[in-house]
């Protein structure tokens, strides 16, 4: 069978600038997809290409098999998108408002109670129902733009940055409703800078920066990809420097030499912290753990995925 979406050496550009360089990526039918990727990346710009509010200026983008130029309706009328800035009327209660915005999409009135019901309980909203949505908080507000998001009961669900500015608690919250729409069948995609957010959700994850795929795979074949297993961190004082840097001379580690904090990469980790503590002296502060996907970005950028 086909991919849901199929994109093929897809470019956008705004005047001169280049948002979109020619990517090429497949998702498909029941994962959760993430774009992962610093700010400016160009994940916005993709959703907005994949709910055909664009098209891209070269290449071939396809979603349920369609062309996105020529069959906006048929692939809009399947999908569901909910945009990176949460745009939830202030007017009237949950309830109200999740009705009035079924009937957009040509629910008569009368039938949008159930479908709205379903999806504030799906949300853990019911006892909201009646209140009004300005007395909502941020995570609230988002897990309505989510809900807004399914009500076409749509095949694909693309989430722009859903849990951007929401508290660890509403992110955890958002963390499982993705997982139920996933279990339900649905296929997301969503984008974030969320480095563990994209480890802990996604099946497949699409690393994105200045417009590029700059690598591709499950959360762990991207780590088993670019690093070695387990990462030391090293509070390094100027002092332990050189040393630091002839160890950065051995073929089987990886050395990430920064001013307050270096890291080392290695197979054996703790086999690798007896060495650095004979070698650096053990009154120096060291952290053992596992690489991440924060580690392959700061990898394959040389830069941290918050602070560019
Ligand atoms: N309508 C537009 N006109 C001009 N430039 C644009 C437009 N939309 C996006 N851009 C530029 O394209 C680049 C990619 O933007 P995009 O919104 O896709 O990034 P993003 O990865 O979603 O970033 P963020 O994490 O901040 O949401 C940015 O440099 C942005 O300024
Ligand atoms: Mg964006």
């Amino acid at each position: 069978m086909s991919s849901l979406i199929s994109a093929r050496n897809i470019t956008k550009r705004f005047g001169n600038f280049t948002a979109v360089d020619g990517i090429s990526f497949d998702v498909e039918k029941g994962q959760v997809v993430g774009f992962l990727g610093p700010n400016g990346a160009g994940k916005t710009t993709t959703i907005k290409m994949i709910y055909t509010a664009f098209p891209p200026d070269e290449g071939e983008l396809r979603v349920f098999d369609m062309d996105t130029r020529t069959h906006q309706r048929a692939i809009k009328e399947r999908l569901g998108v909910v945009i990176q800035s949460d745009i939830v009327e202030e007017t009237g209660t949950c309830l109200e408002n999740l009705r009035l915005y079924a009937t957009y999409f040509g629910v008569p009135w009368h039938k949008t109670r159930d479908t709205a019901i379903k999806l504030l309980k799906t949300f853990d909203l019911a006892d909201w129902a009646h209140r009004s949505i300005r007395s909502l908080s941020g995570g609230m507000k988002r897990r309505i733009s989510i809900a807004k998001g399914l009500i076409s009961n749509p095949e694909l669900l693309l989430l722009d940055e859903p849990t951007i500015g929401l508290d660890p608690q509403a992110r955890q919250f958002m963390w499982e409703v993705v997982r139920q729409i996933q279990d339900e069948g649905r296929t997301i995609l969503l984008t974030t800078h969320y480095m563990d957010e994209a480890e802990r959700l996604c099946d497949f994850i699409f690393v994105v920066d200045h417009g590029n795929i700059i690598s591709q795979g499950t959360p762990s074949e991207l780590i088993a990809k670019h690093l070695l297993p387990n990462v030391i961190e090293i509070e390094s004082e100027i002092a332990n420097l050189p040393q630091l840097k002839k160890l950065g001379e051995r073929q089987d580690i990886q050395l990430v030499m920064r001013p307050h904090r270096s890291t080392v990469f290695a197979k054996d980790g703790e086999a690798m912290m007896r060495q650095l503590y004979s070698e650096l002296g053990t009154g120096v502060e060291m952290r053992l753990r596992p690489a991440n996907l924060e580690d392959v970005f700061l990898h394959l950028t040389g830069r941290d995925i918050r602070n560019e």
